[in-house]
């Protein structure tokens, strides 16, 4: 009978440690697992046809010896997935407005927005061993969406992890006026998530043009299929 009791008060022993180690696990991979950079579409504008220098410079083509108009940017960061791991090897896509608001896309052409020929409009650039990317490219600027809906100067990113479905997502520019009306922008569920896809511009490295603006964008992958746009 004492053997007995012993044996059962072992077992839930045993089962209560169990209960707490695993509850335990819980609060710490709880802790480490980040938010997502929020999910936003891809929209009407994603190149239908690569340029041929594809490259993670925007603002200068080849044969081309004149800068694209409008202000510098130089935009960095990392990518890693929720657990914190950096991610090597993805391929990062960017595509975005000129200076003026013009895709150079098909389906802006009918816009009377000035295109701008020395813009190269999209580029990519792979990340290294730390989850790192760079472009340089232009501030782009606003566009109508709509009679009503002037969008917020914006670049659009889609990332593609070397095991996992592309990420696609749009960033946005601190105290942009235009942010306080954007659909999307504002449609995000928490202000903590409009943050993360809002950078702050700051003064360049000593290295880079001194009228240049530089800002980092780190990108956190979500969980396909969950919170993911298609392309
Ligand atoms: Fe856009």
């Amino acid at each position: 009978m004492l053997a007995s009791i012993l044996k059962s008060r072992r077992q839930i022993l045993r089962a209560s440690l169990g209960a707490g180690f695993l509850a335990a696990n819980a609060k710490a991979s709880a802790a480490a697992w980040l938010p997502p950079t929020p999910s936003q579409p891809a929209g009407p504008f994603y190149a239908p046809f690569k340029p041929l220098s594809i490259d993670n410079d925007l603002v200068f083509l080849p044969g081309r010896p004149q800068p694209a108009d409008g202000d510098i940017l130089h935009i960095s960061g990392r990518v890693r997935d929720q657990s914190g791991k950096n991610v090597s090897g993805a391929r990062v896509e960017i595509w975005q407005a000129n200076r003026y608001g013009r895709y150079n896309h098909p389906r802006h052409e009918n816009s009377n927005l000035k295109l701008d020929p020395n813009f190269q409009g999209f580029g990519h650039d792979q990340t290294d061993t730390d989850g790192i990317y760079r472009f340089r490219t232009i501030k782009p600027g606003a566009y109508p969406d709509s009679p009503t809906w002037l969008r917020p100067p914006h670049i659009h990113f889609a990332v593609f992890p070397p095991a996992s479905a592309p990420w696609t997502t749009q960033l946005y520019f601190a105290d942009e006026p235009l942010n306080e009306t954007d659909f999307l922008l504002q449609g995000l569920p928490t202000e903590a998530d409009r943050i993360r896809v809002t950078m702050t511009l700051g003064p360049p490295a000593p290295d880079l043009e001194p009228d240049s603006r530089m800002g980092k964008f780190d990108i956190v992958l979500g969980t396909p299929g969950v919170e993911q746009r298609k392309i």
